[in-house]
């Protein structure tokens, strides 16, 4: 079997859907539901091992992976609770700014709680565990954390699938490195399937076609997860808003005045656990000045929503790979990610991604 090994940081709901997930659509025979592809150029999802984890929390770390996916403050609903022993423990990760502050205001089973072992050698992991890949899973805002770990794939020329919205694939500098060595590096800030962030992009794009001018829009989403509570840090949120801000406007000519757009996680509210709310609202004038509104609330379980395109984004980065291409894959970036170093349409994303796969696009 042509296995893709992979390395997880941050055992959260995220990790917990997409492991759960890999176990789902390997017992499944050509199963497509909620997928966007089943097959990547003969890579299956049953193809994905995850073959090494990072996390911080006690109830995590030294735990064997199939029990740490399940453990607290972890809520997101089980789509397959029989995931096989791996023999993968969860290795005591590096905190740097990964656990926000405020979080000890809250109740135990709702926070992270720091494990006292000693963090491991990571790019040594990473080389003994054979990985290829690393998925970085950890909360918005831990900057000095997602670059730690970046590094530390330079350095054992590990494959960087950023998740989160600290800019390392969309960043000229880390672009560089990554090209540099010859490593392909996916990111920033996954995109879920049907979340958000391309329902709003693609009502803009719509009301921009139809020549419809956009005067006002919002978007406040809620949630119970520990992504909602670490997001109530305002301080943490710099990055999140420009990449779901600039995912919106840039689906137009001139963007709005940024007074006039609003987009971003607004509460947490405890007992929605993984359930994610959003509410949208667009306002604008269509043929003779005339007004029209648009009001949308979308309600999805937050973490299996992004573990299909993962599942994709990690498929295209083992192409890459076996391809011998390094540097940003923009392709599946545009696809997946609300940050990537370029954006694209969705729909022309998709094309090149369509035009990678079948090997008529380098990145
Ligand atoms: N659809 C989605 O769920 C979605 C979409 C876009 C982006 N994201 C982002 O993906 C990330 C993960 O989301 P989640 O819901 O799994 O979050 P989560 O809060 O459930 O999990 C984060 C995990 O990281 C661990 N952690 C904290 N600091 C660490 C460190 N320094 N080293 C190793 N581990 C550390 C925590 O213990 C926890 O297990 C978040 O940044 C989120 O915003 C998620």
């Amino acid at each position: 079997m042509r296995e893709i090994r992979v390395a997880v940081v941050g055992i959260g709901n995220c990790a917990s859907s997409l492991i759960q997930g890999l176990r789902y659509y390997s017992k499944k025979q050509k199963e497509t539901i909620g997928l966007m592809h089943y097959e990547i150029c003969g890579y299956k999802p049953g193809n994905i091992k995850v073959v090494a984890a990072f996390d911080i929390d006690r109830r995590k770390v030294g735990k064997p992976l199939e029990k740490a996916i399940f453990s607290p403050p972890n809520c997101t609903k089980t789509i397959e609770g029989d995931v096989l022993p791996s023999n993968v423990k969860v290795s005591m990760g590096h905190v740097f700014d990964g656990v926000s502050p405020h979080m000890k205001d809250y109740p135990a089973e709702k926070i992270f709680l720091v494990s006292k072992d000693k963090p491991v050698d990571v790019a040594k992991v990473l080389k003994e565990k054979n990985v290829e890949i690393l998925i970085n899973y950890l909360p918005v805002g831990s900057e000095r954390a997602a670059r730690f770990y970046a590094q530390c794939c330079l350095e054992s020329e590990v494959s960087f699938i950023n998740c989160i919205p600290v800019f390392i694939a969309s960043d000229t500098e880390w672009v560089k490195k990554f090209r540099q060595k010859k490593i392909p590096v996916i990111g920033d800030d996954v995109k879920s399937q049907i979340g958000a962030t391309i329902i709003h992009r693609n009502l803009v794009k719509l009301f921009h076609d139809r020549g419809v001018t956009i005067d006002r829009t919002y978007q406040l989403n809620t949630g119970g997860n520990t992504d909602f509570l670490n997001m109530l840090n305002r301080e943490r949120l710099v990055s999140k808003k420009i990449s779901k801000t600039e995912a919106v406007q840039s689906m137009l000519d001139v963007p709005m005045p940024s007074e006039n757009i609003h987009i971003g996680p607004s509460d947490y509210v405890p007992w929605q656990k993984d359930n994610k709310v959003c509410f949208m609202r667009l306002e604008g004038r269509i043929f003779g000045d005339v007004p029209i509104n648009l009001e949308l609330r979308l309600s999805v379980e937050d973490s299996p929503n992004s573990a299909g395109c993962m599942i994709d984004a990690i498929r295209c980065c083992k192409v890459a790979r076996d391809r011998g291409v390094g540097g940003v894959l923009e392709s599946i970036s545009a696809y997946t990610m609300k940050h990537p170093f370029r954006q694209y349409p969705d729909e022309i994303a998709r094309t090149m991604v369509e035009e990678f796969i079948r090997g008529e696009r380098e990145r």
